[in-house]
Protein backbone atom coordinates (compact mmCIF):
# COMPACT_ATOMS: atom_id res chain seq x y z
CA UNK A 1 0.00 0.00 0.00
CA UNK A 2 1.18 3.47 -0.57
CA UNK A 3 0.88 6.38 1.58
CA UNK A 4 -2.67 7.15 -0.01
CA UNK A 5 -3.88 3.89 0.02
CA UNK A 6 -2.63 3.64 3.59
CA UNK A 7 -4.58 6.67 4.46
CA UNK A 8 -7.82 6.29 2.96
CA UNK A 9 -7.87 2.63 4.48
CA UNK A 10 -7.20 3.85 7.84
CA UNK A 11 -9.90 6.65 7.96
CA UNK A 12 -12.73 3.57 8.24
CA UNK A 13 -11.30 4.26 12.07
CA UNK A 14 -11.25 8.21 12.24
CA UNK A 15 -14.47 8.53 14.48
CA UNK A 16 -15.06 6.53 17.70
CA UNK A 17 -16.11 6.96 21.58
CA UNK A 18 -12.32 6.24 22.23
CA UNK A 19 -9.01 8.11 20.88
CA UNK A 20 -7.08 6.04 18.88
CA UNK A 21 -3.11 7.46 18.46
CA UNK A 22 -2.23 5.29 15.68
CA UNK A 23 -5.44 6.40 13.54
CA UNK A 24 -4.35 10.06 14.66
CA UNK A 25 -0.44 9.17 13.59
CA UNK A 26 -1.88 8.06 10.37
CA UNK A 27 -4.74 10.54 9.43
CA UNK A 28 -3.60 13.55 11.48
CA UNK A 29 -6.95 14.14 12.71
CA UNK A 30 -9.10 11.96 15.21
CA UNK A 31 -13.07 12.41 15.55
CA UNK A 32 -14.07 11.14 19.15
CA UNK A 33 -17.74 10.98 19.37
CA UNK A 34 -20.12 11.49 22.23
CA UNK A 35 -16.79 11.90 24.31
CA UNK A 36 -17.28 14.54 26.76
CA UNK A 37 -20.26 14.26 29.68
CA UNK A 38 -23.62 15.51 28.55
CA UNK A 39 -23.84 17.49 31.75
CA UNK A 40 -20.55 19.34 31.23
CA UNK A 41 -21.40 20.39 27.45
CA UNK A 42 -25.13 20.85 28.66
CA UNK A 43 -23.31 23.52 30.94
CA UNK A 44 -21.20 24.87 28.16
CA UNK A 45 -23.86 25.48 25.84
CA UNK A 46 -26.03 27.40 28.58
CA UNK A 47 -22.93 29.65 29.42
CA UNK A 48 -22.62 29.94 25.51
CA UNK A 49 -26.07 30.71 25.00
CA UNK A 50 -25.80 33.42 28.14
CA UNK A 51 -22.52 35.16 27.29
CA UNK A 52 -23.95 35.50 24.03
CA UNK A 53 -27.58 37.01 24.85
CA UNK A 54 -25.48 39.70 26.99
CA UNK A 55 -22.09 40.30 25.72
CA UNK A 56 -22.48 39.34 22.24
CA UNK A 57 -26.45 40.70 21.37
CA UNK A 58 -25.59 43.67 20.28
CA UNK A 59 -22.65 42.45 17.67
CA UNK A 60 -19.11 41.81 18.55
CA UNK A 61 -15.80 43.51 17.99
CA UNK A 62 -15.38 41.40 14.52
CA UNK A 63 -11.29 40.53 13.93
CA UNK A 64 -11.22 42.08 10.14
CA UNK A 65 -8.35 40.11 9.04
CA UNK A 66 -9.35 36.91 11.26
CA UNK A 67 -13.30 37.23 11.59
CA UNK A 68 -13.62 34.04 12.78
CA UNK A 69 -11.63 34.56 16.03
CA UNK A 70 -13.16 35.85 18.87
CA UNK A 71 -12.48 38.47 20.43
CA UNK A 72 -14.24 38.93 23.56
CA UNK A 73 -13.19 38.04 26.62
CA UNK A 74 -15.21 34.27 27.99
CA UNK A 75 -16.53 33.62 31.38
CA UNK A 76 -15.11 31.44 33.28
CA UNK A 77 -16.71 28.63 32.69
CA UNK A 78 -15.87 28.91 29.04
CA UNK A 79 -12.37 30.31 29.22
CA UNK A 80 -11.59 27.17 31.52
CA UNK A 81 -13.07 24.03 29.73
CA UNK A 82 -9.64 23.35 28.58
CA UNK A 83 -9.31 21.68 31.64
CA UNK A 84 -11.66 19.23 31.11
CA UNK A 85 -9.77 15.89 32.05
CA UNK A 86 -11.53 13.92 28.75
CA UNK A 87 -9.38 16.14 26.39
CA UNK A 88 -5.78 16.25 28.90
CA UNK A 89 -6.41 12.41 28.83
CA UNK A 90 -6.65 12.53 25.11
CA UNK A 91 -3.74 14.58 24.37
CA UNK A 92 -1.10 12.86 27.26
CA UNK A 93 -1.62 10.22 24.26
CA UNK A 94 -0.31 12.27 21.76
CA UNK A 95 2.50 13.78 23.64
CA UNK A 96 3.41 11.83 26.91
CA UNK A 97 2.98 12.70 30.85
CA UNK A 98 3.67 16.68 30.42
CA UNK A 99 1.17 18.74 28.65
CA UNK A 100 0.82 22.28 28.70
CA UNK A 101 -1.84 25.01 27.03
CA UNK A 102 -0.72 27.04 24.43
CA UNK A 103 -3.88 29.14 23.38
CA UNK A 104 -7.75 28.71 24.07
CA UNK A 105 -10.01 30.84 22.25
CA UNK A 106 -13.67 30.48 20.35
CA UNK A 107 -14.37 30.10 16.09
CA UNK A 108 -17.43 30.81 15.37
CA UNK A 109 -19.45 31.37 11.95
CA UNK A 110 -22.28 33.58 12.85
CA UNK A 111 -23.87 36.82 11.07
CA UNK A 112 -20.58 38.73 10.94
CA UNK A 113 -18.05 35.60 9.82
CA UNK A 114 -20.29 33.32 7.50
CA UNK A 115 -17.96 33.50 5.01
CA UNK A 116 -15.35 30.47 3.86
CA UNK A 117 -11.96 29.77 5.69
CA UNK A 118 -9.53 29.39 3.13
CA UNK A 119 -6.98 25.93 3.08
CA UNK A 120 -4.29 26.41 5.63
CA UNK A 121 -2.83 24.91 7.72
CA UNK A 122 -2.19 26.31 11.66
CA UNK A 123 2.05 25.61 12.19
CA UNK A 124 2.88 28.87 10.53
CA UNK A 125 1.01 30.85 13.19
CA UNK A 126 2.32 29.53 16.26
CA UNK A 127 5.34 30.45 17.96
CA UNK A 128 7.63 27.68 20.30
CA UNK A 129 7.85 23.87 18.81
CA UNK A 130 5.76 22.45 15.98
CA UNK A 131 4.75 19.74 17.28
CA UNK A 132 1.17 21.03 18.66
CA UNK A 133 -2.52 19.77 18.38
CA UNK A 134 -5.91 21.47 18.46
CA UNK A 135 -8.52 20.08 19.84
CA UNK A 136 -12.00 21.35 17.96
CA UNK A 137 -15.16 21.08 20.59
CA UNK A 138 -18.56 22.15 18.96
CA UNK A 139 -21.49 23.16 21.27
CA UNK A 140 -23.27 23.77 18.51
CA UNK A 141 -24.24 20.97 15.21
CA UNK A 142 -21.38 22.21 12.88
CA UNK A 143 -21.65 20.62 9.12
CA UNK A 144 -21.42 21.59 5.67
CA UNK A 145 -24.44 23.15 5.94
CA UNK A 146 -23.72 25.93 8.59
CA UNK A 147 -19.28 26.03 7.68
CA UNK A 148 -18.38 22.94 9.23
CA UNK A 149 -14.62 22.21 8.61
CA UNK A 150 -12.87 20.20 6.18
CA UNK A 151 -9.92 18.30 6.82
CA UNK A 152 -7.22 17.03 4.22
CA UNK A 153 -6.37 13.90 5.74
CA UNK A 154 -2.61 12.72 5.71
CA UNK A 155 -1.18 15.97 5.00
CA UNK A 156 0.13 17.02 7.98
CA UNK A 157 2.99 14.67 6.24
CA UNK A 158 3.65 17.19 4.22
CA UNK A 159 5.25 19.30 7.41
CA UNK A 160 5.64 22.80 7.10
CA UNK A 161 5.21 24.19 3.95
CA UNK A 162 7.62 27.08 4.15
CA UNK A 163 5.30 30.47 4.25
CA UNK A 164 1.32 31.54 5.51
CA UNK A 165 -1.14 31.70 3.91
CA UNK A 166 -4.03 29.72 1.04
CA UNK A 167 -2.08 26.84 0.15
CA UNK A 168 -3.16 25.44 -3.77
CA UNK A 169 -3.28 21.63 -3.18
CA UNK A 170 -3.10 21.79 -7.14
CA UNK A 171 0.82 22.61 -6.78
CA UNK A 172 1.42 18.96 -5.12
CA UNK A 173 1.02 15.79 -7.15
CA UNK A 174 -0.40 13.99 -4.63
CA UNK A 175 -4.04 14.29 -3.26
CA UNK A 176 -4.95 13.77 0.16
CA UNK A 177 -8.67 12.49 0.84
CA UNK A 178 -11.25 15.43 1.96
CA UNK A 179 -13.35 14.78 5.44
CA UNK A 180 -15.64 17.05 6.26
CA UNK A 181 -17.28 15.50 9.18
CA UNK A 182 -20.61 16.17 10.99
CA UNK A 183 -20.02 16.85 14.40
CA UNK A 184 -22.79 17.35 17.43
CA UNK A 185 -22.29 18.72 20.87
CA UNK A 186 -20.75 16.00 22.79
CA UNK A 187 -18.09 15.35 20.17
CA UNK A 188 -14.37 16.70 19.65
CA UNK A 189 -12.05 16.53 17.02
CA UNK A 190 -8.24 15.80 17.51
CA UNK A 191 -6.19 17.60 14.99
CA UNK A 192 -2.54 17.83 14.52
CA UNK A 193 -1.37 21.53 13.77
CA UNK A 194 0.29 21.21 10.56
CA UNK A 195 -2.82 19.36 9.17
CA UNK A 196 -4.11 21.32 5.52
CA UNK A 197 -7.82 22.17 6.65
CA UNK A 198 -10.60 24.84 5.52
CA UNK A 199 -14.24 25.68 5.53
CA UNK A 200 -17.09 26.72 3.45
CA UNK A 201 -19.80 29.36 4.16
CA UNK A 202 -22.28 29.52 6.58
CA UNK A 203 -25.24 28.66 4.23
CA UNK A 204 -28.15 27.94 6.60
CA UNK A 205 -27.45 30.35 9.19
CA UNK A 206 -27.26 28.13 12.22
CA UNK A 207 -24.24 29.03 14.45
CA UNK A 208 -21.31 27.62 14.04
CA UNK A 209 -19.62 27.31 17.72
CA UNK A 210 -16.26 26.20 17.99
CA UNK A 211 -13.83 26.04 21.09
CA UNK A 212 -10.32 25.64 19.83
CA UNK A 213 -7.71 24.83 22.50
CA UNK A 214 -4.17 24.04 21.17
CA UNK A 215 -1.92 22.11 23.22
CA UNK A 216 1.32 20.95 22.83
CA UNK A 217 4.51 19.05 25.27
CA UNK A 218 5.73 21.12 28.26
CA UNK A 219 8.75 21.22 27.04
CA UNK A 220 7.98 24.41 24.79
CA UNK A 221 8.76 27.48 26.18
CA UNK A 222 5.58 29.26 24.74
CA UNK A 223 3.19 27.10 27.33
CA UNK A 224 0.73 29.33 28.76
CA UNK A 225 -0.92 26.81 31.79
CA UNK A 226 0.41 23.59 32.70
CA UNK A 227 -2.24 21.14 32.13
CA UNK A 228 -0.66 17.67 33.16
CA UNK A 229 2.79 16.60 34.76
CA UNK A 230 5.29 18.80 35.29
CA UNK A 231 7.21 21.75 33.39
CA UNK A 232 9.75 20.61 31.47
CA UNK A 233 11.44 24.10 30.79
CA UNK A 234 12.59 27.01 32.76
CA UNK A 235 12.21 29.54 30.76
CA UNK A 236 9.31 31.28 28.81
CA UNK A 237 8.09 33.89 25.93
CA UNK A 238 5.19 35.11 24.95
CA UNK A 239 3.74 34.46 21.76
CA UNK A 240 1.71 37.38 21.50
CA UNK A 241 2.75 40.44 18.68
CA UNK A 242 6.12 38.07 17.81
CA UNK A 243 6.61 41.32 15.32
CA UNK A 244 8.89 42.41 18.33
CA UNK A 245 11.34 39.76 18.61
CA UNK A 246 12.60 40.73 14.84
CA UNK A 247 14.68 43.70 14.10
CA UNK A 248 13.78 42.97 10.67
CA UNK A 249 11.17 40.47 8.54
CA UNK A 250 8.72 39.95 5.81
CA UNK A 251 6.10 41.27 8.21
CA UNK A 252 7.91 44.30 9.19
CA UNK A 253 8.44 44.63 5.69
CA UNK A 254 5.06 44.22 4.41
CA UNK A 255 3.93 47.03 7.60
CA UNK A 256 6.49 49.67 6.71
CA UNK A 257 5.53 48.97 2.64
CA UNK A 258 2.13 49.21 3.20
CA UNK A 259 2.77 52.31 5.49
CA UNK A 260 4.35 54.31 3.17
CA UNK A 261 1.50 53.33 0.22
CA UNK A 262 -0.52 55.25 3.05
CA UNK A 263 -2.80 51.49 3.28
CA UNK A 264 -4.16 49.16 5.62
CA UNK A 265 -2.91 45.91 6.41
CA UNK A 266 -4.60 43.60 4.60
CA UNK A 267 -6.39 39.97 5.92
CA UNK A 268 -3.45 37.52 6.90
CA UNK A 269 -4.77 35.00 8.71
CA UNK A 270 -8.03 32.85 9.11
CA UNK A 271 -8.97 29.90 10.78
FE1 LIG B 1 -6.88 26.78 11.21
Amino acid sequence: MDTIERVEHTLARVAGPTFDPQVYAETGFFILRQAIGKDVVGRWQQAWQDFHAWQLGQGRNVNRANPVALTEELPEVLGKMYREPVFIDTVKQIFGENVALFNHRFVIKDEHSSGKVFLHQDSCYHLGNLNKCSLFVPLSIANEDNGGMTFYAGSHKMGYLGDAGEINPEAFDIRWPKVTPELHPGDFIVMNSSLWHESGPNKNGVHRILADMIMQPADDPTGKELLAGEWKTDFFYSPLNCARYFSNSRVLKIIRYETELGLRAAPTKTD
